[in-house]
């Protein structure tokens, strides 16, 4: 599957104009760049184009800014800054980039963010064949965007000269194919975060394909509720019981779910809250499930040892307080201490297993939160899918 597309990797790119598309969405505070996660995934991709003489202009967007105007907020000046210091080379933000920018061999530029041009989201043609039109080769890298049908994703894929996929995008490809295509069994699941309502389908279709499908979080609330279990204030979903009874059913396959036996409560969510030990039966009705108790995260543990094969996505506990994030920790430290080929994503899982040491020792961390989510569900992600389409117009 991951062979049905042009790569970067077979093209010659020596004096040619190249586009690439790269998701370098990452935190800014300050005018700063706080995580260096998208762009140090980024860097061997550039560092090719422009080793081989290319002329590069890279591309991506930065949050989610009103289209049509030009918001400081949401300038990539940050990210140009950054990418400068980590290639050790200049690297121009050019704001009107959609007209053509003069860029010579061996040098690379940042386009202004894509997100304030009309059109983008809304992946509008004419937008589209603008960027074609800067380019002799498209370079889709951006993989923590390739679910997004968009202008800059699949629109400029469709019409530019030649369109490949990027070393990076290619790798994430690999990656989740091998964990899902063709896994090492038993394959289990962690998925964890504040909603089963945001997470509905991938619950779903990953209780059809994985052996074991190890919860925290609010959703695994909703599950404990769903089982009959008092949970107080705990965030949890009421119109999601139906769904919650029905996995734990087994209606959508056959996956086991094992539920939290004990929890850490805590009265809120304040930074100083107290966290209290209890088993799932004495839950009170003032308390709120803020982790996963010392047995559940053993027994989870017990289970990731025995796996061939893991993905996660989402933290177990309110893991940014030292008093609940026990559960996530050990969770992290059983997925590195597995021999289980181990696929972590989203931003709060690689946040939670950066903090605890263990990012070297997970197989594959990938940089896409939706992108991650939408393919562990089955479904197409439509930048792969153009670039898939034009496989045969570029060979
Ligand atoms: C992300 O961070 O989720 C990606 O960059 C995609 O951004 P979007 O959700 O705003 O499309
Ligand atoms: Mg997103």
């Amino acid at each position: 599957m991951a062979g049905a597309f042009v790569r970067m990797t077979d093209l010659d790119l020596e004096g040619k104009r190249v586009l690439i598309r790269e998701d370098l969405n990452a935190p800014v505070k300050d005018g700063r760049v706080t995580s260096d996660m998208r762009l140090l995934a980024a860097l061997p991709t550039l560092r090719s184009a422009v080793e081989q003489r290319a002329r590069v202009l890279v591309l991506s967007h930065l949050g989610r800014p009103k289209e049509g105007v030009f918001d400081a907020a949401f300038s990539l000046a940050p990210v140009a800054a950054r990418l400068a210091e980590l290639l050790e080379r200049d690297v121009p933000l050019v704001a009107d980039w959609l007209d053509g920018v003069d860029i010579a061999p061996g040098d690379i530029a940042l386009g202004e963010n894509v997100r304030f041009n009309p059109g983008e989201k809304a992946n509008d043609s004419s937008l589209a064949k603008r960027m074609a039109l800067l380019c002799d080769v498209f370079v889709m890298d951006a993989f923590a965007t390739a679910h997004r049908a968009e202008a800059s994703t699949s629109g400029v894929a469709a019409l530019a000269p030649v369109a490949c996929a990027g070393p990076l995008l290619a790798a994430e490809l690999e990656a989740l194919a091998a964990a899902l295509e063709n896994p090492r069994r038993p394959l289990v699941a962690i998925i964890g975060g504040a909603k089963v309502s945001g997470k509905l389908e991938v619950l779903q279709s990953l209780a059809a394909r994985v052996d074991e499908l190890i919860l925290g979080g609010g959703i695994a609330n909703t599950l404990l509720a769903a089982s009959g279990v008092a949970v107080g204030r705990s965030l949890m979903e009421r119109d999601m019981l139906k769904f919650a009874a029905d996995l734990l059913a087994g209606k959508f396959g056959k996956a086991a779910i094992p539920l939290p036996t004990d929890v850490i409560v805590g009265p809120n969510l304040e930074p100083d809250a107290r966290g209290q030990l209890k088993k799932v039966r004495e839950i009170g009705p003032a308390d709120m499930i803020l982790d996963i108790g010392p047995e559940t995260a053993e027994h989870y543990a017990e289970r990731l040892q025995r796996a061939g094969t893991i993905v996660w996505n989402g933290p177990l506990g309110v893991f940014e307080h030292p008093q609940f994030a026990a559960g996530t920790r050990r969770i992290a430290a059983a997925v590195a201490e597995s021999h289980a080929f181990s696929i972590a994503g989203g931003g709060d899982t690689l946040a939670a297993i950066e903090q605890f040491g263990v990012s070297e020792r997970i197989s594959y961390a990938s940089t896409g939160g939706g992108a991650f989510l939408e393919f562990l569900e089955g479904k197409p992600l439509p930048a792969v899918e153009a670039l898939k389409a034009r496989s045969g117009a570029a060979s």
